[in-house]
């Protein structure tokens, strides 16, 4: 079985961030979320990884991941020329995929289980025609939604119903075998002009083909936005961050629950609060830190407490009494105000946020 990452589209739900990078590179506890979708297919044995680029980020997914080495798979990429949808995307990758079976992944979907067991029954039951994940959600109306029958199948689909059929969402990872290729063929652009991966699956069960599901009933997180991404930070840290300390903590520091220190990092007269990820070469002064925090690499802060937040690397956040809930992206500088009578003074770019204490 082969594997597709769907790594494209713009990322608008995640802007400013993904103004100058890929959606599918913003990191969760100091981790693009896309190294953990090739983790999760990687363990369900999957080493053949084709990865669909866009134009305009594919040049920094490729350098991201390498030639896939690193994660003990082979990649392959494949360029969209233009956001034509999911299903699209899967014919793009037509001559890749060959008649090989495979499980077509989103690169920004995370999740907390591991997608091995549902890998395994579709590989072994030639019965099957399609697989998908489902979730259960309070918000089925922004997501794919699927109706099943009692025996386990799923006999509706449909793309972000205004009166949806159930409160069962697609999950971005789906399974299939080359027929999906004569389904796609068959179907046509939605209202919002893309070709979806769930009419194409609705159009295979039209055409015969049976379709079953897993249910997840771990975490999920589409990490489309700024809180998405923070209890995606959360979650992480939560469920997988295992302590270590390999860089530098002075005597007047503390270091309290679970917390890795990467190598190079510093922490001076400060606590930091797990669970929380000091990245490496940072250097944490006179500060508290967590919990639920990620400091990237290279970041300095000083005189300021931070919890609840990702500061990505080489930013600076220098004497802020608190920073909490917040998302920061690289190289920003967060600081005492230079300006004539001490206001406020900012310098940001489109999108951004701020939200000044009450
Ligand atoms: C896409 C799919 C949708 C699925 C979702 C999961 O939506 O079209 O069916 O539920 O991913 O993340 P999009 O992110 O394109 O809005």
């Amino acid at each position: 079985m082969k594997g597709l990452v769907l790594a494209g589209g713009s990322g608008t739900r995640l802007r400013p961030l993904t103004h100058t990078g890929a959606k599918q590179l913003v990191p969760v506890a100091n981790r693009p979320v896309l190294f953990y979708v090739m983790d999760n297919l990687v363990d369900a044995g999957i080493e053949e990884i084709g990865v669909i680029i866009a134009p305009e980020t594919g040049g920094e997914i490729r350098d991201a991941l390498g030639d896939g080495s690193a994660f003990g798979a082979r990649f392959t990429f494949i360029e969209q020329d233009r956001p034509s949808g999911l299903a699209h995307a899967v014919a793009t990758a037509r001559d890749y995929l060959g008649d090989s079976d495979f499980v077509m992944y989103l690169g920004d979907n995370l999740i907390g289980t591991k997608i091995k067991d549902s890998v395994d029954t579709f590989r072994n039951d030639p019965s099957l025609s399609a697989w998908v994940m489902l979730k259960e959600v309070p918000n089925p109306s922004q997501f794919g939604v699927a109706k099943i029958d009692d025996d386990g199948k799923v006999v509706g689909l449909v793309e972000k119903p205004a009166d949806p059929p159930s409160n069962l969402a697609l999950v971005g990872i789906y399974m299939f075998r080359p027929s999906v290729f004569e389904a796609i063929s068959q179907i046509e652009p939605s209202a919002r002009g893309e070709l979806e991966i769930t009419d194409a699956i609705q159009k295979v069960i039209d055409l015969g083909g049976t379709c079953r599901f897993a249910h997840v009933t771990s975490w999920w997180l589409d990490t489309g936005k700024k809180d998405d991404m923070l209890l995606a930070n959360d979650t992480v840290l939560d469920d997988w961050l295992e302590g270590c300390i390999e860089g530098d903590v002075d005597e007047e520091s503390q270091i309290v629950g679970r917390v890795r220190i990467e190598a190079g990092a510093s922490v001076t007269r400060s606590t930091v609060r797990g669970p929380a990820i000091i990245g490496a070469g940072a250097q944490i002064v006179d500060s508290r830190i967590g919990p639920f925090t990620t400091i990237g690499k290279e970041v300095v802060v000083d005189h300021s407490r931070i919890d609840h937040s990702v500061v990505m690397e080489a930013s600076s956040i220098s004497g802020i009494p608190r920073l909490e809930d917040s998302l920061i992206g690289k190289r920003v500088k967060v600081g005492p105000s230079a300006a004539r009578h001490g206001g406020l003074s900012l310098m940001v770019g489109d999108d951004c946020i701020i939200e000044s204490p009450q």
